[in-house]
């Protein structure tokens, strides 16, 4: 081995060995090649004693959990779970996020790769229900707001309009004008504040479909000086999604708007589409879930509002509502999905999980 490609094994082994998250690589028999430290302290055992056990060492492999393994590595698809509960030897149970990804390098045996994150499930729970009474008590608060204001609004255009008909010079409808105007405006802004009222109207519609209008929509708006770019990575083979359309346009929409926003004239949006199986969305398990990525490589989303990103208000620009991703979090519960968004400068990542099932039920 050159010095060269020593040392590039020895830095990919430091990044394995500092990873918060567990590593453990087996083999086609589901025997254990490595676990890194993170793993040996999930499982008590140290990378040693794990090398050449079967998996049974580290986990009481169930039988539903064994046939995803085997799925994943018969059909060198990767597969993923959220929550799922896993047995220690001792008998401990924890609940974890994990993935599976099958692995074959030239010449090699085939090899899968088991990365799990463990969460402690009552902290995440209870900072999960937080979350939602902190979201429905804000959620009301917003609505209650938008009502109050919605009703004064349609007397006070009407009666701008009747003094407009009775004002003695043309140049004082200026000012009725302004009060028309403006009041329009906190028309569509209290509409907006009370979200989509009507239940989805659920069609089968095309993933792909809805984000390649999203893009030209921000492309039409876009001028000579921007220079933003997409890179469309996308997954033909994903079935249909049922959803209604036009939701679907305004989450995407939403999302979009605020990259291109954020990359002020300069910059690269991917969408990414990926089918995942066996998914757990809130308490619901699926077989398959519709993964979307929208990232964005601008400055990141300031770390004092990520905590709170999707609550209504919450907005980082002078001229924003903070509505925006309310609105798209809204439509996606609507639809039985889940949005999450992780960002640090130079890469932020919204995902919406989306139930594929029932599209052709
Ligand atoms: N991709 C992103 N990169 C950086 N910051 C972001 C990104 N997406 C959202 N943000 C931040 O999150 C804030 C909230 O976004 P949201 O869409 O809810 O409201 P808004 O864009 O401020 O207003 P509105 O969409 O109602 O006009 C934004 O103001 C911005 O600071
Ligand atoms: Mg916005």
């Amino acid at each position: 081995m050159s010095d060269k490609s020593h040392s590039k094994s020895n830095y990919q082994r430091n990044i394995l060995d500092n990873l918060n998250t567990s590593v453990v690589l087996l083999n086609a028999d589901l025997h254990i090649e490595y676990i890194n430290p993170a793993s040996e302290n999930l499982f008590q055992i140290s990378s040693r004693q794990a090398a050449g056990a079967k998996l049974d060492k580290i986990i009481l492999v169930e039988q539903a959990f064994k046939s995803r393994l085997l799925y994943a590595i018969n059909n060198f698809h990767p597969i993923s779970e959220h929550e799922a509960c896993i047995t220690l030897p001792d008998g401990r149970e924890i609940i974890v996020d994990y993935a599976l990804n099958p692995l074959q390098l030239a010449d090699q045996q085939m090899q899968l790769i088991l990365e799990i994150s463990h969460m402690d499930r009552h902290i995440r729970i209870a900072r999960e229900e937080k979350l939602l009474s902190e979201q429905s008590a804000t959620r009301n608060l917003v609505r209650g707001m938008a009502h109050e204001i919605k009703n004064p609004l349609g007397g006070l255009r009407g009666a701008a309009q009747l003094l407009e008909r009775e004002l003695p010079s043309e140049d004082l409808r200026e000012y009725t004008q302004i009060i028309i105007g403006e009041a329009d405006r906190l028309q569509s802004l209290v509409d907006r504040m009370l979200g989509p009222n009507n239940l989805p109207k659920k069609r089968n519609i095309n993933i792909h479909q809805v984000l390649e209008h999203v893009r030209q929509l921000i492309q039409v708006e876009l001028t000579e000086d921007d220079h933003i770019d997409f890179t469309l990575d996308y997954d033909p083979s994903l079935p249909e999604i049922m959803a209604d359309s036009d939701m679907m346009i305004q989450a995407i929409l939403n999302i979009t708007g605020n990259a291109v926003q954020a990359l002020a004239g300069n910059g690269e949006i991917t969408y990414k589409t990926r089918p995942l199986r066996h998914f757990t969305i809130g308490h619901t398990h699926h077989r398959l879930v519709l993964q979307t990525d929208i990232i964005d490589n601008g400055p990141g989303i300031v770390t004092e509002l990520q905590e709170h990103i999707f609550f209504p208000m919450v907005t980082g620009r002078a001229e924003g509502t903070g509505l925006g991703l309310s609105i798209a979090q809204s439509i996606i519960n609507q639809h039985g999905g889940l949005i999450k968004m992780s960002s640090h400068p130079g890469k932020t990542i919204f995902t919406i999980y989306l139930p594929l099932e029932y599209a052709h039920g």
